[in-house]
């Protein structure tokens, strides 16, 4: 059979990404395709070099051109898309991605875990930084509730570390409770010892749990640190509009770049495939295009979702098929590209 580039993005349809289960061509991991005569030669477009299963991907890209044509040469190369900062965010940090929402509740933690544990299943190097000292939820998310930060021999903070991402939240430093009590010098204090003597350790992102709302938290961080990127997360009604509205004002303001916009909650997957759009239905899509943002991904409602959050194991990790956890994964993958890509500097900035 002659080989086309048609078929061979047809036959590219049957390799599925074996962390994720969807095929190459649906995840967008197709770089470049080039096609001359019986020679086949391909870019996959992998978040980092470390991608675990790179053989294997290779190994299953040429075995379904062979099936398809029989005797053909393929090349597969892998592009990374590790960020290359001109400058680090911190010490041995490449970027910093702050996810942040008007409103609380409407799952800005549970997103930030799971894009967190997507980016290590991608192979990058991880960091959690649960900055909400109103509700801290990340130490639960992680399961590493009631651990004790420690210090190293230089008195630096060394994050705790599970699902192969370094977590440091302000939960493990307080005792129950009293961090709702914080006031601002206090909290700018904590923040920038929590940001500045902790030892991450080489990371590729870093990943902010913000507070709910445009307050301190978000001012402290903008003056300590140069935020890589800003992923804002609503629901798709327009109360929580409303407020992510007003976020993306104060990250204007305060000059953050904004890579995005996540709607979670965006529908409840019925048993017959429809959707049913509780919290109505692309509020979040008109904004971001109103805006001129991207849309990183609309999660759908699971109970696994939330069951996994409970459980300390981000869905990503424990049920990688699940509705939920693909689009998180996708958009985790969409966040990487963007940061990677270094289209930065055209994101609408005030
Ligand atoms: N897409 C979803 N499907 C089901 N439950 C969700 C989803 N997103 C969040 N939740 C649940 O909603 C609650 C609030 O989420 P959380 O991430 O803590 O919100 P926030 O950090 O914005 O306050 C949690 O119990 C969480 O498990
Ligand atoms: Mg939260």
């Amino acid at each position: 059979m002659e080989v086309t580039r048609e078929r061979v993005l047809e036959a590219l349809r049957e390799v599925a990404d074996p962390g994720l289960g969807l095929d190459l061509v649906a995840l967008d991991m197709l770089e470049s395709l080039d096609v001359a005569g019986r020679s086949v030669r391909l870019k996959l477009d992998l978040v980092t070099p470390a991608y675990p299963h790179r053989g294997r991907l290779e190994e299953d890209v040429r075995g379904a051109l062979t099936r398809a044509f029989g005797d053909v040469e393929v090349q597969v190369e892998a592009g990374s898309r590790l960020p290359t900062p001109v400058k680090e965010p911190l010490p041995g940090v490449k970027a910093l991605i702050a996810v942040g929402s008007g409103k609380g509740g409407v799952g800005k933690s549970t997103v930030a875990a799971n894009l967190a544990a997507a980016l290590a299943l991608e192979g990058a190097a991880v960091g959690m930084l649960d900055a909400d000292i109103y509700g801290p939820s990340q130490s639960k998310m992680f399961g590493v509730e009631g651990r004790r930060l420690m210090a190293d021999d230089e008195k630096r903070i060394l994050p705790l570390r599970n699902h192969d991402v370094k977590v440091i939240s302000i939960a493990n430093l307080v005792e129950d409770g009293q961090a709702l009590t914080w006031r601002g010098p206090i909290l700018h204090g904590t923040l920038t010892q929590l940001l500045n003597q902790t030892t991450w350790g080489d990371l590729d992102y870093l990943i902010i749990d913000l507070p709910p709302g445009t307050g301190d938290v978000q001012l402290s961080l903008s003056q300590l640190v140069s935020v890589t990127g800003l992923v804002m997360v609503t629901t798709p009604q327009d109360m929580a509009l409303v407020d992510v509205r007003r976020a993306y004002t104060m990250a204007r303001k305060t000059h953050l770049p904004v890579l995005g916009v996540i709607e979670n909650m965006s529908y409840y997957p019925l048993p017959d495939g429809t959707r049913d759009h509780i919290f109505g239905e692309g509020g979040a899509q008109r904004w971001a295009e109103e805006e001129q943002l991207p849309l990183l991904g609309q999660v759908p409602i699971t109970r696994a979702l939330r069951e996994s959050g409970d459980g300390g194991t981000p869905l990503v990790v424990l049920d990688p098929g699940n509705p939920s956890a693909v689009e998180l994964r996708l958009a985790a993958r969409r966040i990487a590209r963007q940061v990677g890509s270094q289209a930065l500097s055209s994101l609408p900035m005030a």
